[in-house]
């Protein structure tokens, strides 16, 4: 569905801000998810981006949880920019046991189960050696929150972070840019304002492929609190923590 409509025009709509952009497409995905995983497992929950901006609460629980987003890097499906994924996850007592990230565009599948590696169509992969701030690549994002202070703080921890290491990349997705830490092609991500559906896959891809996964602040991972940061190593997660500063976003 992504790549039947990826080459034609796309209808778009906003959601928070002028640049959080939803297609007709995220929508259709997500129903397509949801619908063929309750005909298997009828008990689980689903947490998944478009429910919850079309009103649906977003309730963690211990159940069996199917967390979804359609597409990640929305605003890149529909600028025709190939950086653009499925994300699934699946928690058990809001653990993430298995994650998937699909690229559609370029065929590439990473996925990962607890205990059992992380795979890049079925390749294994894993994360850098880099361990200090100053031999690292480092992946963030501008976000599509235009509140001014959010936007600004943010622009602000690049600057510190481009002054720390080798450079920032942004790949225009949240997932995208852990599963390039997943395999090593750079040694950090760090974002605030993404959501639970954003990293729930990611994340378990990160941590299997041996890398590490926190809140931004250094204390451990918090789904719902909007902010993610992950690294090849503890050494350069503890660089990064040290020179950011925290932008608040309400928890999901
Ligand atoms: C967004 C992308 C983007 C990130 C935003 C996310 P969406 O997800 O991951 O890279 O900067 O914070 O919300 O809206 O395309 O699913």
């Amino acid at each position: 569905m992504v790549k039947e409509s990826y080459y034609v025009d796309k209808s778009v709509c906003t959601k928070e801000s002028f640049a959080d952009l939803v297609t007709v497409t995220d929508q259709a995905v997500e129903k397509m998810i949801i619908d063929s995983l309750t005909q298997k497992y009828p008990t689980h929950k689903f947490i998944g981006e478009e429910s919850v901006s079309e009103g649906k609460k977003c309730d963690w629980t211990d159940d069996p949880t199917w967390i979804i987003d359609p597409i990640d890097g929305t605003a890149n499906f529909v600028h025709s920019i190939s950086n653009n994924c499925v994300c699934i996850g699946l928690s058990v007592n809001r653990k993430i046991v298995v994650g998937v990230v699909y690229l559609p565009i370029t065929d590439q599948m990473y996925t990962a189960v607890k205990g059992q590696g992380a795979f890049c169509n079925d390749k294994r992969i894993s994360v850098s050696k880099v361990s200090d701030l100053k031999n690292a690549m480092v992946y963030t994002e501008a976000g599509n929150s235009r509140q001014p202070e959010a936007v600004l703080t943010k622009i602000e921890n690049m600057k510190n972070i481009v002054f720390a290491s080798h450079g920032i990349r942004c790949l225009g997705s949240a997932a995208v840019n852990m599963c390039m830490i997943a395999q090593g092609s750079g040694d950090a991500y760090i974002e605030y304002g993404i959501h639970i559906w954003d990293i729930a896959a990611s994340g378990i891809i990160v941590e299997e492929a041996g890398g590490v996964l926190m809140d931004p602040s250094g204390s451990e991972v918090d789904f719902l609190s909007r902010g993610v940061l992950c690294a090849s190593t503890p050494g350069v997660a503890a660089g990064i923590s040290k020179i950011i500063k925290p932008v608040e976003f309400e928890r999901d």
